[in-house]
């Protein structure tokens, strides 16, 4: 199973690379807003600092809607980099950019899936990576673990090789989720990723063998 991070931020993308557990970075336009990225300059220099950071997988999002401008932009982002995967909307024109992209052997990131007919249609265009939206599935009272649990079995059935990148990924517990499922990534925020390793049980547990080592240690001291 992947760990990719959803962010723009270069010190949490450098801390969850420093983790070595990473694979892969997602962006969007939100998240470029949120750092303050604009400007087509901007958001080149700012893609290719994150493929400096990681190893692989930087999903960088196109912005145009139709399919002419989807190709001119995806064809400009790859150029950054070739960890660069070009990350297009689930719309026709999108499914259409998906196809030529694949031809083109660029990888795609299908984005902004909600169900598993989506996830169908952009596995038959050729797209690398699938992104079902948990968390927002979720916020509409919608069971985001049943969506992932469809596109694995229909993914299985027909021996698709798109990746099922959960995305919209919120805490630890949607990845454990997502890896019982069979999903091949998830991507979340860097709390998430450090909420795997978490337990407060793990902490009093230390915290007891180092007082207990320590005690004893004290009185090898005073013995010698
Ligand atoms: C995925 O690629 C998206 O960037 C992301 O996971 C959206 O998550 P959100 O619903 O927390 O904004």
């Amino acid at each position: 199973m992947q760990f990719f991070i959803d962010t723009a931020n270069l010190s949490d993308i450098g801390q969850a690379q420093q983790l070595g557990v990473l694979d892969g970075v997602t962006t969007n336009p939100t998240l470029m807003a949120k750092e303050g990225i604009s400007g087509d300059e901007a958001v080149r220099k700012h893609y290719k600092a994150i493929c400096d950071l990681v190893t692989d997988n930087v999903s960088a999002e196109v912005i145009s809607t139709d399919y002419e401008g989807m190709v001119r932009e995806g064809i400009s982002l790859a150029d950054i980099d070739p960890k660069i995967v070009v990350k297009l909307p689930m719309t026709m024109e999108g499914i259409k950019a998906t196809r030529y992209f694949s031809k083109q052997g660029i990888r795609t990131n299908c984005t902004l899936v909600f169900t598993a007919g989506q996830a169908l249609m952009a596995a038959k265009a050729g797209a690398t990576y699938v992104s079902p939206f948990i968390g927002r599935l979720e916020d509409i009272s919608t069971d985001g673990m049943n969506l992932i649990a469809d596109i694995r079995k229909i993914f299985d059935n027909y021996q698709f090789p798109t990746k099922i990148l959960a995305a919209s990924v919120r805490h630890a517990m949607h990845i454990v989720q997502c890896a019982k499922l069979g999903a091949d990534v998830t991507t979340s925020p860097l709390a998430a990723i450090v909420g795997l390793v978490k337990h407060p049980l793990t902490d009093s547990g230390l915290k007891q063998f180092l007082e207990d080592h320590r005690k004893v240690n004290e009185k090898a001291v005073v013995i010698i």
